[in-house]
């Protein structure tokens, strides 16, 4: 006989994400309507969405363009196989995201999730030092704090403890220190502080030797740790430090990639070019799953020219829904909406009104530092003694109570609005959050 406690409708069945399942079944916080920049919850009240879901939503919830382009898929083509047969919008988007991408990355590999992004980012690494002849180039560098989903690879080049610590090693990989220095703290966009912690990259050299290396994989700006920022330099640094011994850079994009920093690319921001993009959530303004790996010219070829007889797999690598139309349909249309509505722009405009927004909490009860670049922000609150987390968790809740969902990160509290924020969203986000942190005093 069959036993369980689930019923229909009763919260228990629903194995949470990425949740505490037990606080949230004793006190669900349940959405059901998203539009613009709000969400409406199941006791109807109306939220100011401060982080575009989970930085997914850029150009805003119940976009009808993006909606109809993918009904419209579902009906002609609901699905295709990506492996040795194609459909047209594959090879459509895949152009149309390599005529933005920085420099000679100009190849698109589909994945559907920024977790998908990193592994596939990390084979792809591997494989291209493998076909050179360089089998031993395997480790792969990443750093404190940041985050690259949740599969073996992006987990062990991750470096949220917390993340790790329940599943054991991956693969091999080392890690570069974190950027959050307490001599910036409060500091807006690109530190001043620390470009030097980049040169211990040549401090992992020496320890593993550069034929060990196959690759650096960095976020332009950590966002899940709480929008840890590069020193103004670091990034180039990184640059010239992976040109010296041949690594591959690897941005993963995943929460800066289309458009959060006002450039489709935060590599555009920075000013570097990497020699991979991994990039996931708005590129398909998380209506459906998406994601892609964007390689360069020269990361492509070397797979072609030492691919073997014409007709075998040069990268034996791919996903059942890589590529899937209906994805690409919403794709597409999203990147209409960034033309046809200058997402970009409306972003860079908002951009410095936002800055001041955030950073106007300073001074208010348990706020010990507030970072930002593009639109993404993060305010990191004291802890309370022996219970890390739980300040930043009762002021996420309080937020909710009093209409605004904020997403909360160990000792910080995440902002990332839509790209389509008006300044009065931005003004009932802190100032909700304003009130939330006074009733924690
Ligand atoms: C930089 C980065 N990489 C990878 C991921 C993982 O993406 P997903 O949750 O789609 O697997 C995230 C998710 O937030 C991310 O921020």
């Amino acid at each position: 006989m069959t036993s369980t406690t689930s019923k229909p409708n009763d919260l228990s069945a629903n194995w949470m994400p990425f949740s505490g399942n037990r606080f949230f079944k004793a006190n669900p916080r349940m959405i059901v309507k998203g539009e613009g920049c709000t969400f409406t919850t199941s006791d109807g009240k109306t939220l100011v969405d401060g982080l575009s879901g989970l930085w997914c939503c850029g150009a805003g919830h119940g976009r009808k363009e993006i909606t109809e382009a993918v009904s419209r898929q579902m009906v002609d083509l609901d699905y295709a196989p990506g492996f040795q047969v194609g459909h047209p919008l594959a090879f459509e988007l895949a152009s149309r995201i390599a005529a933005l991408a920085p420099g000679d990355l100009d190849h698109v590999f589909f994945v559907n999730s920024g977790s998908e992004a990193a592994d596939t980012a990390i084979k792809m690494a591997r494989g291209y030092w493998r076909v050179k002849g360089e089998a031993q180039r395997t480790k792969v560098i990443g750093r404190a704090k940041a985050y690259h989903g949740v599969n073996f690879g992006g987990m062990s080049v991750g470096g949220i403890s917390g993340n790790r610590k329940m599943f054991g090693a991956g693969i091999d990989a080392d890690h570069l220190p974190h950027t959050l220095l307490a001599e910036n703290a409060f500091s807006r966009g690109l530190p001043d502080k620390g470009i030097e912690l980049a040169d211990e990259l040549e401090n992992i050299v020496a320890l593993h030797d550069p034929s060990t290396i196959a690759a650096v994989i960095i976020e332009p700006f950590s966002g899940s740790a709480g929008v840890i920022v590069p020193p103004k330099g670091y990034m180039q640094r990184i640059r010239e430090i992976c040109d010296k011994y041949g690594f591959l850079l690897i941005f993963d994009e995943v929460i800066s990639g289309f458009g959060r920093t006002g450039q489709m690319f935060g590599a555009q921001t920075m000013g570097v070019t990497p020699d991979i993009i991994n990039a996931a959530k708005a590129i398909s303004n998380g209506v459906i799953p998406l994601g892609a790996v964007i390689a360069s010219h020269r990361i492509y070829q070397t797979f072609m020219d030492n691919g073997g007889a014409d007709y075998a797999i040069e990268f034996p690598h791919g996903y059942t829904y890589s590529g899937h139309p209906v994805a690409c349909a919403a794709g597409l249309a999203t990147l209409d909406i960034f033309e046809n509505d200058d997402l970009l722009g409306k972003c860079r405009t908002l951009i410095p009104y936002f800055e001041d927004a955030i950073h106007a909490l300073k001074g208010l009860p348990h706020v010990e530092d507030i970072r930002n670049f593009g639109l993404a922000g993060a305010v990191q609150v004291t802890d309370m003694p022996g219970l890390p987390g739980k300040r930043a968790f009762e002021i996420f809740q309080k937020c909710w109570d009093l209409g605004a969902y904020v997403r909360c990160g160990g000792n910080t509290l995440q902002f990332a609005p839509a790209f389509i924020a008006q300044k009065s969203d931005i003004d009932r986000l802190f100032s909700i959050v304003a009130d939330a942190l006074k009733a924690q005093a």
